[in-house]
């Protein structure tokens, strides 16, 4: 009664954090290269230019309260000392791809997530043909991993998109990147078709809330823009299944999840947890049911909202709902309406009205550790949906220390078999169809929130630093040994 033989033990990894070799292979800009580093309570931001020739940066990225580039101004490169752009290198899987799969291999890896870069298939995301030498890059890329018997998992868009659709488009404003998307996504299951049998749509496509140009590469994000974007992103989703049944593969988008629960039993508190977690779901309730639910209707109602619907779209939504439901999950959050406990923006997302869980223990950048979270969300998902289910990232950030050629990472082995042993509570004493678990950032890679190398989730160390100086030679870890032995006993052995 323990997880299947054929679950997906495996790592997940995203190219604009990951990959590096922006400037090789004809790709094109995406809006991830226009981001500069940050840390810790320091923003990353996006920099830009203007008609004038002059330039500025400005924090966009993330639970930001800037939500527009100034007028006439698009995002862009600048040339200046002191901007880094992290992507730019980052881990430099673009030549070391054969080495990290032969050691994700080695590990024991059944599956890798992998994400393609869309501008390096179609460099500004509508030119009449692809670009050869991207798909050539992600063709080996797969037939390497099909070589150790790696199923590769691959998302189409993972926090970037092509730099000049959000530059002459507003993003996902515009309809116009739907059918973008589709053709980028047909090219794909053409060109990897009989290599790649899972994708994913949409990396965590409810964060477009607080991350609009992160996520849908708006450059002016005001709340109808925003309902824009996720309209347009459900119906290139919902085409692209759609698409994807005349190929081989299956479909789910992303949901970036974590239960939330109330502070207190003051039902006001618990209320706001429920609204909280619907805010989350409502991306979910419509890619796997067809159809917007009645709470966002209202919302939108209340707000004076519209939805760019156009006739025969709401059949195309019922039509491609995924296959499969896939979430992120790091942790939980908790929400008080008592103004009194209120300890805004400590923790994984934020979120408005969120406190510290006295019952959990956090990491340095403040994401707790829940031992309980993973049998909580695939309990809620599942009876919600009653579809098979995937965790496709769960991760945890470490400043960790390089003590000879490995790092003693026991935080980090903690956290895994915390998350593994609560899945497999779900998976044995309530019957979850659980396909997979895949740990985030296998490989240290360029963290997402603060672009920094200094917060380390690898199993595998990266040598570079935050400036991507280094030899970029991978060092296996403790944790490293450790995810071994429990892919090699299915998860039996979590000693
Ligand atoms: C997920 C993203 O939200 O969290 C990843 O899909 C990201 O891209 C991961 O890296 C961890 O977040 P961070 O900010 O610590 O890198």
């Amino acid at each position: 009664m323990g997880f299947s033989t054929d679950f997906f033990w495996g790592g997940a990894t995203a190219a604009n954090q990951y990959e590096g070799g922006v400037f090789e292979g004809g790709a094109g800009l995406s809006t991830a290269d226009v981001m500069t580093n940050g840390a810790h309570k320091v923003p990353r931001q996006v920099t830009y230019t203007l008609p004038d020739g002059s330039w500025g940066k400005i924090p966009l990225c993330f639970h930001s309260p800037e939500r527009h580039l100034p007028e006439g101004a698009v995002a862009a490169l600048v040339d200046d000392k002191d901007i880094y752009y992290p992507s730019h290198i980052a881990s430099d899987f673009y030549h070391h791809y054969k080495e990290d799969i032969r050691l994700c291999a080695e590990e024991g890896f059944k599956c890798l997530r992998i994400s393609i870069k869309w501008s390096r298939i179609f460099p500004n995301g509508d030119d009449t043909e692809p670009n050869e030498e991207g798909l050539a890059f992600y063709e080996d890329v797969f037939k390497t991993c099909r070589s150790y018997d790696i199923e590769p998992l691959v998302t189409l868009e993972h926090y970037e998109n092509p730099l000049s659709l959000a530059n002459r488009f507003n993003g996902w404003d515009s309809r116009y990147l739907v059918d973008c998307f589709v053709r980028y996504a047909t090219t794909c299951f053409e060109r990897f078709n009989g290599l790649v049998r899972y994708y994913l749509t949409f990396n965590e496509i409810n964060c477009i809330e607080y991350a609009p140009f992160v996520t849908a590469g708006l450059i002016h994000a005001d709340e109808q823009n925003i309902a824009n974007a996720t309209f347009h992103q459900f119906l290139a989703s919902a085409k692209t299944v759609i698409a994807a049944h005349n190929f081989w593969p299956d479909l789910s988008v992303v949901l970036a999840f974590g239960p939330v629960y109330g502070f207190s039993c003051d039902p006001a508190d618990q209320l706001a947890a429920l609204k909280a977690q619907d805010r989350a779901l409502f991306y979910s309730d419509v890619q796997m049911r067809g159809y917007y639910p009645n709470y966002k209707l209202a919302e939108y109602e209340r707000k004076g909202i519209k939805i760019p619907a156009l006739p025969g779209d709401w059949d195309i939504l019922a039509e491609g709902i995924c296959d499969f439901l896939s979430f992120s999950l790091y942790g939980s959050q908790v929400l008080t309406t008592n103004a009194e406990e209120l300890e805004v923006g400590s923790g994984n997302g934020g979120a408005e009205g969120m406190v510290a869980n006295p019952y959990l223990k956090t990491n340095a950048w403040g994401w707790a550790t829940d031992p309980d979270c993973q049998r909580i969300t695939l309990n809620t998902l599942f009876n919600r949906y009653q579809c098979p289910l995937w965790c496709v990232e769960s991760g945890i950030g470490w400043k960790d220390e390089l003590v000879g050629d490995t790092v003693h990472d026991d935080y980090r082995i903690d956290y895994m078999r915390a998350n593994i042993q609560s899945m497999k509570d779900a998976v044995e004493q309530d019957g979850i169809p659980l396909m997979g678990y895949l740990y985030w950032g296998c490989v240290d890679m360029v963290s997402n929130g603060e672009g920094e190398m200094a917060k380390r989730y690898g199993q595998i160390y990266v040598d570079a630093d935050n400036y991507g100086q280094g030899t970029m030679k991978r060092l296996v870890k403790d944790s490293y040994r450790w995810y071994q032995k429990v892919i090699a006993s299915n998860g039996e052995d979590l000693d």
